[in-house]
């Protein structure tokens, strides 16, 4: 996208085969955040048009076609297209994974060369797939002999240690491969989290090593002028922002009605109860409420100290202790 042509996040994403997702602002995938209650909150309020899956991890086999149901269940019962990302080490069960995600009803299917947890990087996988450029080529071959003419992508961060890895080894890799889409977090795999100064200049510089191809942008989208600002200067294709959507749920519809200059009133405190009682009527764990509602409101506002109050008084049987929490939607080390 050129500068100034920053209407263009509101045309569908065209994806080979006749598929398209309604729009270009896409919700960043999130483990341990992207399932139950959040989709179906999103999903209802209409604050998203596509979904994003998790990774799945493939290790040891294919899963049965029963378990690829039972994967992508919330977003088949959320109606709306999504792309299915996949994780792992072995090209040719990704690539008849893939087949079976497809088969499954995923709109696209995204390979995960991105996950920095150590979780993950240990077993080869995620981020340390950048280490291989000529796997990912592989593999992504392989996705699209066992695809054919769907739409497939491959997540990426700038590389594992220093970013000149990118315009060195990744980008001719990726072009050799040609998926129908690339997103690239702007940070390595070694920088996790750490803020980078630089965030839009490697952007740039990604979209000029991947000329011609889709590419998706990633990399501290916290506010619709965030998302703006990256379109502008970087050229990205698309956007997929994923921690701003947990601090406003409501971050790619306001970045929606800022294109099209109808600015929706504030995000209040009010929306934000609504929110998290929808996604409490949902099921939501007491975890994720709280972890939610720190997002929400910031751990040091009386809101937060009022909900918490408010959990407290109705579940105190049940609640554990906020420093002994089990599901956390942003605990900082859980990073990918
Ligand atoms: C809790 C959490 C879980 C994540 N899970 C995934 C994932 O499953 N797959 C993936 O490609 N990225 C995952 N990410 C990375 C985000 O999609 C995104 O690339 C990254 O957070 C940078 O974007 P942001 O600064 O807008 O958050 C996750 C991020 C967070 C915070």
């Amino acid at each position: 996208m050129s500068a100034g042509d920053v209407q263009k996040l509101l045309a569908p994403l065209i994806l080979r085969g006749g598929t398209a997702l309604p729009c270009r602002l896409l919700p960043g995938p999130m483990e341990a955040v992207t399932d139950g209650a959040w989709i179906t909150q999103l999903t209802a309020h209409k604050y998203v048009t596509s979904w994003w899956t998790p990774f799945l991890r493939i290790s040891t086999g294919v899963p049965r076609p029963s378990r690829l149901a039972a994967h992508l269940k919330p977003f088949l019962t959320a109606g709306l297209p999504f792309i299915a990302q996949l994780m792992g080490t072995d090209g040719s069960l990704l690539a008849a994974a893939a087949k079976g995600l497809f088969a499954a009803g995923a709109t696209a299917v995204d390979l995960n060369c991105a996950c920095p947890m150590a979780a993950v990087t240990r077993n080869s996988a995620g981020g340390t797939c950048l280490q291989k450029p000529s796997w990912i080529r592989e593999t992504l071959l392989r996705m699209r002999a066992a695809v054919g003419d769907r739409p497939i992508g491959v997540k990426v961060r700038m590389g594992w240690q220093e970013t000149s890895e990118f315009t060195h080894d990744i980008a001719p890799a990726l072009r050799e491969a040609t998926p129908d889409f690339v997103t690239v977090h702007f940070r390595t795999v070694c920088e996790q989290y750490q803020p980078v100064p630089d965030g839009h200049a490697r952007m740039a510089a990604a979209r000029e090593a991947l000329p011609g191809m889709t590419l998706i942008g990633s990399g501290d989208l916290f506010t619709p002028q965030d998302i703006v600002a990256m379109a502008e200067q970087c050229g990205v294709d698309a956007v997929a922002p994923a921690r701003g959507l947990l601090r406003n749920p409501r971050l790619l519809a306001e970045t929606a009605a800022l294109l099209r200059g109808t600015l929706l009133p504030p995000y209040s405190d009010d929306d934000r109860r609504e929110f998290l009682s929808g996604c409490a009527a949902d099921g939501a764990p007491h975890g994720f409420l709280l972890q939610m509602a720190a997002n929400l409101y910031g751990k040091a506002s009386s809101q937060f100290n009022d909900f918490l109050a408010h959990l407290t008084a109705i579940h105190q049987p049940t609640l554990q202790p906020p420093c002994h929490r089990s599901a956390s939607p942003t605990p900082p080390s859980r990073t990918i």
